[in-house]
């Protein structure tokens, strides 16, 4: 018989239960063995009117109450991987310039040279910069945003180079994940991203991770239906039955609330909870653990890569999703490389051609007016809950 065995990078770094944080692994283990996990899935009444993911009202109340406000995750940490790393962003509708500086600070600035407003970067790819130049009249500014060159400055008269700064806006790194507060003039306000939360991603080690591929969707639906299907297990025996769907238990798992952020964990299909004691056993292989970070930013842990997705409102009815898989390290071999761009593959045609389009498709049959309101079940326990914290801030 023919067994197709997933081959393990040789001399590969792994996750295990010891290198966790404590509230991860009082987590994992309080999971239920699969059989009481299944008898003990609730049966809830939890319903959302259709014209949550319809109405433009709506969706300019959370432009202003979340996106504008709140810390909102922009990248990954390895796509600025060295001081000089320089990316361009565009996903929120606001022009952002990202630079790891010569101290290894990550800034966040408005793309907009301060002599015309010109973009100083338009492509969204990895740069390594010691000055970043504008392209029209060729000002030029350090990682730091400070402007320190003007071709003939000679001929502008009172012109103050100190006056004349990138704009900068907060932001702060942590975890792995670079945030930004999208208005300038907000306070540095980062207490959402809470020391739990923080504890959490540094011991998975997003913050060392290798950038193996990313890829970016333009996808026809709101944000929340993209985002759903990541907040609940329902759907992944049936919509993912021929991909991914069998190595996952058909049980929502357990769950917390680390501030805003919702941290599920469900054992894969074979879950057995003494499986925990073997000591050094790459923890990805046992148990899922997922992020819903607030608002719009997943995490998912595999056993050989973690995937991050950032899934960015661009309309009420578009969507912009940044998809990075991210490996412990570079591949160092042949078979490392097989696994991660198998690995890949398989991530994004599972994203790609099912749970985004399930989004899209669930868009059109609410566009048509078809229901009045969703409904949700035991499976799906977690969507009402984070859309309890979505509506306390858009009430606020
Ligand atoms: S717009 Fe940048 S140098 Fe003129
Ligand atoms: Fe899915």
């Amino acid at each position: 018989m023919n067994v197709s065995k997933p081959i393990a990078p040789s001399k590969h770094k792994v996750a295990t239960l010891e290198s966790l944080s404590e509230s991860l692994v009082a987590a994992i283990r309080s999971i239920p063995p699969h059989e009481q996990a299944v008898a003990e899935a609730p049966a809830i009444d939890a319903r959302r009117p259709a014209s949550s993911f319809l109405d433009p009202g709506v969706f300019k109340r959370e432009q202003e109450r979340i996106f504008r406000r709140l810390p909102m995750a922009v990248t990954v940490s390895a796509m600025l991987p060295e001081k000089g790393s320089v990316i361009a962003h565009n996903g929120y509708g606001v022009p952002l310039l990202l630079a790891r500086g010569k101290d290894g600070v990550v800034r966040a600035f408005l793309n907009a040279c301060q002599h015309k407003g010109s973009m100083l970067i338009e492509d969204c790819e990895h740069h390594k910069l010691s000055r970043i130049t504008c392209p029209y009249h060729a000002w030029t500014y350090g990682l730091d945003g400070a402007l320190v060159g003007v071709p003939r400055e000679e001929t502008f008269k009172n012109l103050d180079k100190a006056e004349r700064r990138l704009a900068e806006l907060p932001c702060k790194e942590a975890g792995g994940i670079v945030w930004v507060i999208l208005d300038r003039r907000a306070p540095p306000d980062f207490s959402l991203i809470n020391a739990d939360l923080s504890a959490d991603l540094t011991s998975l080690g997003i913050g060392d991770m290798h950038l193996y591929g990313r890829q970016t969707f333009d996808l026809k639906a709101n944000w929340k239906l993209v985002l759903e299907p990541f907040l609940e297990a329902y759907h992944v025996q049936r919509l993912h039955s021929k991909t991914v769907g069998p190595m996952f238990a058909d049980v929502s798992g357990v769950h917390d609330l680390l501030g805003p952020h919702i941290r599920q964990i469900s054992g894969r299909g074979d879950f057995a909870p003494e499986k925990l004691d073997r000591v050094g056993e790459n923890i990805h292989k046992m148990v899922t653990i997922t992020y819903q970070m607030f608002p719009c930013t997943v995490v998912i842990g595999s056993p050989y890569y973690l995937s991050v997705m950032i899934i960015i409102p661009t309309a009420v009815d578009r969507s912009q999703v940044d998809y990075f898989m991210l490996t412990q390290e570079p591949p160092n071999n042949a078979k490392a490389e097989e696994l991660y761009s198998r690995s890949l593959d398989l991530i994004l045609k599972v994203f790609g051609t099912e749970d985004f389009r399930a989004a899209e498709i669930s868009q059109v049959g609410l566009a048509a007016g078809a229901l009045d309101e969703v409904v949700y079940c035991g499976l799906e326990v977690n969507i009402p809950v984070w859309q309890k914290i979505l509506d306390s801030y858009l009430a606020e």
